[in-house]
């Protein structure tokens, strides 16, 4: 696994947002799928606060990378989330926000609609794609023992997850993978523990979008940091 260790939170936070901004400055046209949750709040007011000016200048698609199905005006909704911190200025001019459109309400509706627009922008594939980790190892919505992890060709499927009893609509394995670089954002104390599973090489669905290559990357925080293998 490719690490990136900082000493704090912060610094972590600081170090993707440049890495995001230099991404953005070397593409034509940056696609960037966002993780939801709770982690990437405070990059996504860093982004929206302190780089927007540079990204500004950019064209930018920002992809909502999963989604619950819940109204877009939901606490829950990450697109909410997204609108909230990131684009807490607006969206600049030449920017595409391309979120789950849940008030279609049916899963497999919002699914479907979100492809035809990828099709429709000729989002062929992502430049980066932003991740978090769940503490059973799912990433987007891609939970363990779920049906989506067999989903080879499509960009986007809803998902039943048990676990929550609720539905979601998320990126699939090959629309993630499909990214020129991956980047799993984790940080404090209770990230600890399934980083050091996923080191010591248990299979968990954030693994299967990973991988060891070059373009696959975990910023972490000295607090989420497992250590390496045997060490
Ligand atoms: C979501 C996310 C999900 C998230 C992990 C980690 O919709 O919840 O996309 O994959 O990245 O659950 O969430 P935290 O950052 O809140 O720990």
């Amino acid at each position: 696994m490719n690490y990136r260790v900082f000493a704090s939170k912060a610094d972590t936070i600081a170090a993707l947002a440049q890495t995001i901004v230099e991404r953005a400055e070397e593409a034509e046209r940056f696609v960037i799928s966002l993780s939801g949750g709770s982690t990437p709040k405070a990059l996504y007011e860093r982004l929206g606060q302190n780089e927007m000016t540079r990204l500004a200048a950019r064209r930018i698609v920002w992809v909502v990378g999963d989604e619950r199905c819940v109204p877009p005006d939901h606490e829950m909704s990450n697109s909410r989330m997204i609108n909230e911190t990131l684009f807490a200025s607006g969206i600049p001019d030449g920017h595409t926000f391309l979120r789950f459109r849940t008030e279609l309400e049916d899963p497999a509706v919002i699914a479907s609609a979100f492809e035809g627009e990828c099709h429709a922008l000729s989002l062929d594939r992502l430049d980066f794609a932003l991740l978090g980790v769940g503490d059973d190892g799912h990433t987007a919505s891609l939970f363990p023992g779920t049906d989506v992890l067999a989903e080879g060709k499509r960009i986007s499927r809803e998902v039943w997850v048990e676990r929550l009893a609720s539905w979601r609509v998320t990126l699939t394995i090959p629309a993630i993978r499909s990214a020129k670089i991956r980047v799993v954002l984790a940080v404090g104390e209770n990230k600890r523990d399934i980083l050091t599973k996923l080191r010591d090489g248990v299979h968990f669905p954030v693994a299967s979008v990973m991988g060891d290559e070059n373009d696959a990357w975990w910023f972490v925080d000295a607090a989420a940091y497992p250590g390496e293998a045997g060490g």
